[in-house]
């Protein structure tokens, strides 16, 4: 495995984490920095995406770098029945960095084992996603001035959603209290609550989206009910509409609190919400090629202070 890979949060140490961010902030300011000249990076989705292979894609684009790859795996000879470990294989004679989302867990994981290229995560199944956790705890950082003792507030599906269990594991290193608001079928994962357990977080856990619970949080960070990974459909049709935010639940809420969401966005966050100064999501999604640039820099092993000294 190149040690360089990113496939779930937890490889990565708080010093990691807190450089990334700082680099962020670095990409923030210069967006068009031009280091990545003679590299090409494959972006490999095999699931959906809008933000994150664009995202990707752009922060490859303004450093200077090439991409090459595929948004839907039905065109490629996936579908004429090759291997995972094959595709990767093959992509790894092309390419300097392989950026993949797949709809199974744990195939990032196993990618990094068949290949020297660097592998980073964009998901993998209900699992991991750990670039959206840089990016949001760059969009905490920047919102609340720090990261740690912050209330954290996650809502709705957190067994399906790899960005509440990656965000979870990282804030981990904060001294965070954390509230998890959902229904029994979408309640936070066993091996997730034990985590918090086993490292002394504190949390609680509501089924009722209420007031008290709103009106005590930093961030509040809203999740979409994940459909695809439901086996039973109608499972997901007597959940999908339990927990909305809406503008009115925001009137005694902090006025430095902020709604986050890794969106899409179905209907767990009423359009109202958008015109509070609160709601931060489309800024976090902003705030996603600049966590991604810092990232894509630290796989390929380019330090953007040396080459600035250069
Ligand atoms: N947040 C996120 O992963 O969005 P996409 O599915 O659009 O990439």
């Amino acid at each position: 495995m190149n040690p360089n890979s990113l496939v779930s949060i937890d490889d990565i140490s708080k010093e990691d984490i807190l450089d990334l961010i700082e680099r962020a902030r670095y990409f923030e300011e210069h967006p068009n920095h031009k280091i990545l000249d003679g590299k090409v990076v494959a972006t490999l989705f095999f699931e959906p995406s809008t933000r994150t292979r664009l995202s990707f894609e752009t922060a490859v684009n303004r450093l200077g770098g090439r991409v090459i790859g595929f948004s839907d795996a039905s065109t490629t000879s996936s579908s004429k029945g090759e291997t995972l470990k094959d595709t990767i294989k093959m992509v790894s004679n092309y390419v300097d960095l392989i950026i993949m989302r797949h709809y199974l867990e744990g195939a990032a994981r196993y990618a990094t084992e068949v290949t020297d290229v660097p592998v980073i995560n964009a998901g993998d199944g209900a699992n991991q996603h750990p670039s959206q956790t840089m990016l949001d705890l760059y969009s905490i950082y920047k919102t609340q001035g720090r990261l740690d003792n912050l209330v954290i507030t996650m809502v709705g599906d957190l067994k399906y959603g790899r960005t509440v269990h990656s965000l979870l594991m990282a804030l981990r290193h904060f001294n965070p209290t954390f509230r998890f608001v959902a229904c029994d079928e979408l309640r936070m994962p066993a091996e997730y609550r034990e985590f918090c357990r086993a490292n002394n977080i504190r949390y609680e856990e509501y089924k009722d989206f209420s007031p008290e619970v709103i009106n005590s949080s930093d961030i509040v960070y809203m999740t979409r009910v994940q459909r695809e990974r439901f086996a039973d459909i109608m499972e997901y049709e007597r959940v999908k509409d339990l927990y909305t935010l809406r503008a009115e639940m925001l009137r005694d809420a902090k006025m430095t609190m902020r709604v986050l969401h890794p969106l899409p966005r179905v209907n767990e966050i009423a359009q109202d919400v958008d015109d509070d100064p609160r709601a931060y999501y489309f800024d976090q999604a902003r705030n996603g090629l600049y966590a991604r640039q810092a990232i894509i820099c630290r796989a390929l092993g380019i330090d953007i202070y040396e080459s600035e000294k250069g």
